[in-house]
C-alpha cells in the first residue's frame, strides 16, 4: 500500500499549488513552436494516427472502443480543467454517441471547480463525473472502462507502477488506453549526450537568444534545470515508456522532440521569430540533427503520442523505425 509520509503530503500540496492560478495551460507557446508543429510535427502525426489534433487523437480511438465493448465509460487521469475532455466529449457526440459519460480523476478542488464550469457552459453536464482523487492510490469501483486517457498527466504520476496497473486493472479487455506525453529525463532535464550538444549550439548563441522568458533571466551558460524539485513534475517521466511498454501492446506510436525542445519551449522559444529566415533556418537545421541523431540511436526522443491495448493486435504503427522499444532511454547504470 501506498504510504503517505509527511513529504510526499507536502509534495500534494505544492502540487495543487502549481495550477492554483493557471487559468489556461496550454496558453504562453510560442511563434516558433507553432511553426515547428505545423512543419514537422503535424505531416508525421496525421500519417500514423489519422488525427489533425491532439482531440481527434483521443476522441477517435475511445469511440472506436465505445462502439466495440458496447461499454458506455471513458476515464481522465489528471483531466485539469477538462477542456481536453469537453472537446473529446464534442467528438464523441458528433460520432453519434450520446450516452456516454467520461469519469475525470483529479487532484485538484480548484481544477474540478474550473473543469465543471466548463462542461455546463459546454451543456455536457450528464455526461460527465468527477472524482477529486490522488492518482497514485485510485482503484476502479468494480467499474469497467471502454477506454482510458490521460493527457500530459503521466509525468505526475509517482506510483506509476500502482496507476498502470489499476487502468489495466479497469479497462475492458477490448478497450485502449490513450495518452500523449513527456518521456525525457526526470524533472524535464537533458541527458548527458543532449546535454553536450545544447552546451555546444549555446556557445553560438547571442546573448538576445539565450534569455528565459519564464524566469526572465538571461542564462549566460545552458542551465539543466530540474523541474521536479517541487510537487510531482516530471517526478518519474523517464520511467513512463519502459513501463508502458511492459504493460500493453502498442497500437500506434510517435515519438519526437530532444534538442528541439529547448529552442521552441516556453522559456526560450520567444527568443525566435516565425517570419525571421534565419530563425526558421535554426529551427529547421536543430530539428534535422534532431531526427539524424534520433535516427543513429545517439539520442533518444523525449515526448510520445500512443494507442495502448491490452490483447495483441497487428504490428505497431510507428514513425520509420522508431519504436517504443527503440525509443526508450535506460537509465545511466551507476558507475
Ligand atoms: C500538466 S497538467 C494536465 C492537465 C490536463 N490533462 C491538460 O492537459 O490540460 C497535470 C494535471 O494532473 C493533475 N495531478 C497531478 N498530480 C495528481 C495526482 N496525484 N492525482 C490526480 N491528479 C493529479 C494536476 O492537478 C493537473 O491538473
Amino acid at each position: 500500500m501506498f504510504n503517505k509520509t509527511k513529504e510526499y503530503m507536502q509534495k500534494v500540496k505544492e502540487q495543487i499549488r502549481q495550477y492554483e492560478t493557471t487559468e489556461d495551460m496550454h496558453a504562453q507557446l510560442s511563434d516558433m513552436f507553432r511553426y515547428w508543429q505545423e512543419k514537422y510535427f503535424k505531416p508525421r502525426f496525421f500519417e500514423i494516427f489519422g488525427a489533425n489534433n491532439h482531440l481527434d487523437f483521443y476522441w477517435k480511438p475511445l469511440a472506436e472502443r465505445i462502439q466495440k465493448t458496447g461499454c458506455r465509460d471513458v476515464i481522465s487521469f489528471g483531466s485539469g480543467d477538462a477542456q481536453v475532455e469537453v472537446g473529446v466529449a464534442a467528438g464523441l457526440k458528433r460520432e453519434g454517441i450520446n450516452d456516454f459519460r467520461f469519469h475525470c480523476v483529479e487532484l485538484s478542488p480548484v481544477q474540478i471547480k474550473r473543469a465543471q464550469e466548463f462542461v455546463k457552459k459546454a451543456g455536457l453536464e450528464d455526461n460527465f463525473v468527477f472524482v477529486e482523487a490522488d492518482f497514485n492510490t485510485w482503484v476502479s469501483n468494480e467499474q469497467m472502462f471502454a477506454g482510458a486517457m490521460c493527457h500530459h498527466a503521466l509525468h505526475h504520476v509517482l506510483d506509476l507502477e500502482h496507476l498502470i496497473a489499476s487502468i489495466r486493472a479497469a479497462l475492458h479487455p477490448q478497450g485502449c488506453f490513450v495518452s500523449i506525453d513527456v518521456v525525457g529525463r526526470n524533472g524535464h532535464m537533458r541527458w548527458p549526450e543532449a546535454l553536450e550538444l545544447i552546451e555546444y549550439i549555446w556557445r553560438f548563441l547571442p546573448e538576445e537568444k539565450r534569455y528565459h522568458h519564464i524566469l526572465k533571466t538571461l542564462d549566460k551558460e545552458y542551465v539543466n534545470r530540474d523541474c521536479s524539485t517541487q510537487g510531482f513534475e516530471g517526478i518519474r517521466s523517464q520511467d513512463i515508456l519502459p513501463i508502458l511498454n511492459q504493460n500493453f501492446k502498442f497500437e500506434k506510436f510517435f515519438a519526437f522532440g530532444n534538442l528541439v525542445d529547448v529552442f521552441t519551449s516556453r522559456g526560450y522559444g520567444a527568443n525566435y521569430n516565425s517570419n525571421d529566415e534565419l530563425d526558421k533556418a535554426f529551427i529547421d537545421f536543430i530539428q534535422y540533427l534532431n531526427d539524424l541523431l534520433i535516427d543513429l540511436g545517439h539520442i533518444k526522443p523525449t515526448r510520445m503520442c500512443a494507442v495502448m491495448v491490452l490483447e495483441d493486435k497487428e504490428p505497431v504503427r510507428t514513425y520509420k523505425n522508431w519504436t517504443p522499444e527503440f525509443c526508450i532511454r535506460m537509465p545511466d547504470l551507476p558507475s
